[in-house]
């Protein structure tokens, strides 16, 4: 009998240790302690069994079910331990994993300098408006000032889309400028905005494309004057352009939706064959502006009488060419990788008053 449980015990124990996972680990188990188990079935055996032979067997019995408990125990422990450490290797995330040393794709020129422009704005007081790229006629002409058959609309060489069934046709809007009216027709004065987006016009050579971008500006308020357009006008090509000071030559000029209108150049020199701006001895046309006209103020149902303001127009493209060098405006939709990646601009550079603009 005892040289039986002997030999259980080799066998059990050699089950255990060679026992390579949690299943076969609990399968031992309850092959040998479960209710049906072979030692328990052994224990079961001391009921049967003379006080004598109880009393020797029962703790030898005993000892055998601890023993097996034990190592069970021990061994579980052990799978367990490597179980995890399985799991961990194979969930291992090497976090010191240095970044890829090349930063993949860039800011474009025109959004760098919209972000900038907006920046600037921004601290100034401005909000940032938006329209459509669809306009409609009223918007993109009528409500501006620019009647049918004015000689304007041919300025402008629009892209028209089909007739819709009531006639109508929408257009590609050719300016920013109908962001005006809509903010107008939507907000009451004061107004303080910018309107930078995509404009259209069939146009293209060195310095045009078919879709080029500009930035409107809107204030309408009570008193608003001139001299607040020239100072604006002056905080921001200051700002823009990062220099000192700027000197701005106002020249008369003419836009059906302002009066007066004024073409504004900044001076500048164009000396060892780049552009400063700031001094110098020439001018470079950057904006057009005026005083926002009665008649565009009365289709947006402000009474001219109370609210006057000014409003600016301006190409982000050319600014974009002044002031970071470039001199072909048909590379910026090219997209050719050599160019973006040489005047692209990091996208964690975020253009900021305080902390520098470019
Ligand atoms: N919309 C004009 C253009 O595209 C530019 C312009 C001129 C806008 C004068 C204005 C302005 O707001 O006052 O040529």
């Amino acid at each position: 009998m005892q040289q039986d449980i002997e030999k259980l015990k080799t066998e059990i124990t050699s089950a255990i240790a060679a026992s390579e996972n949690l299943d076969t680990l609990e399968e031992i188990r309850v092959s040998s302690l479960g209710k049906k188990g072979s030692v328990s079935g052994l224990m079961k055996g001391l009921g049967g069994m003379t006080p004598e032979e109880r009393k020797e067997m029962g703790p030898i019995l005993n000892a055998l079910k601890t023993d097996i408990a034990n190592e069970i125990a021990d061994r579980k422990a052990t799978l367990e331990e490597v179980a995890l450490n399985a799991r961990l290797l194979e969930e291992k995330l090497d976090v010191t994993l240095p970044p890829r040393d090349r930063q993949q794709g860039s800011i474009h020129p025109i959004s760098q300098v919209m972000d900038e422009i907006a920046e600037i704005f921004a601290s100034l007081g401005f909000d940032v408006a938006e329209g459509p790229d669809l306009e409609t006629d009223f918007y993109n002409f009528t409500a501006l000032n620019i009647p049918e058959e004015h000689p304007a609309r041919q300025m402008h060489d629009t892209f028209y889309l089909k007739p819709d069934a009531n006639g109508d046709r929408k257009v590609l809007r050719t300016h920013t400028s109908p962001v005006q009216i809509r903010t107008m027709v939507n907000k009451e004065p004061p107004i303080r905005i910018i309107a930078p987006g995509r404009t259209y016009r069939s146009d293209s050579d060195a310095t045009h494309t078919p879709m080029f971008h500009q930035v409107e500006g809107l204030v309408i308020d009570k008193d608003t004057h001139l001299g607040h357009l020239k100072g604006t006008l002056e905080a921001f090509l200051k700002a823009f352009f990062e220099v000192d000071a700027v000197t701005l030559r106002l020249r008369p000029s003419y836009f059906p939706f302002t009066e007066p209108s004024m073409e504004v150049d900044v001076q500048c020199s164009f000396e060892g064959g780049t552009v400063k701006i700031g001094d110098g001895n020439d001018w470079l046309e950057v904006l057009g502006s005026g005083m926002v006209h009665r008649k565009v103020l009365e289709a947006c149902d402000l009474d001219p009488s109370v609210y006057q303001g000014f409003a600016f127009g301006c190409g982000i493209d050319r600014l974009a060419m002044l002031k970071y060098g470039m001199n072909d405006l048909r590379a910026f939709f090219d997209s050719d990788l050599r160019w973006l990646r040489h005047y692209g601009f990091s996208a964690l550079n975020i253009p900021t008053i305080a902390g520098g603009l470019s």
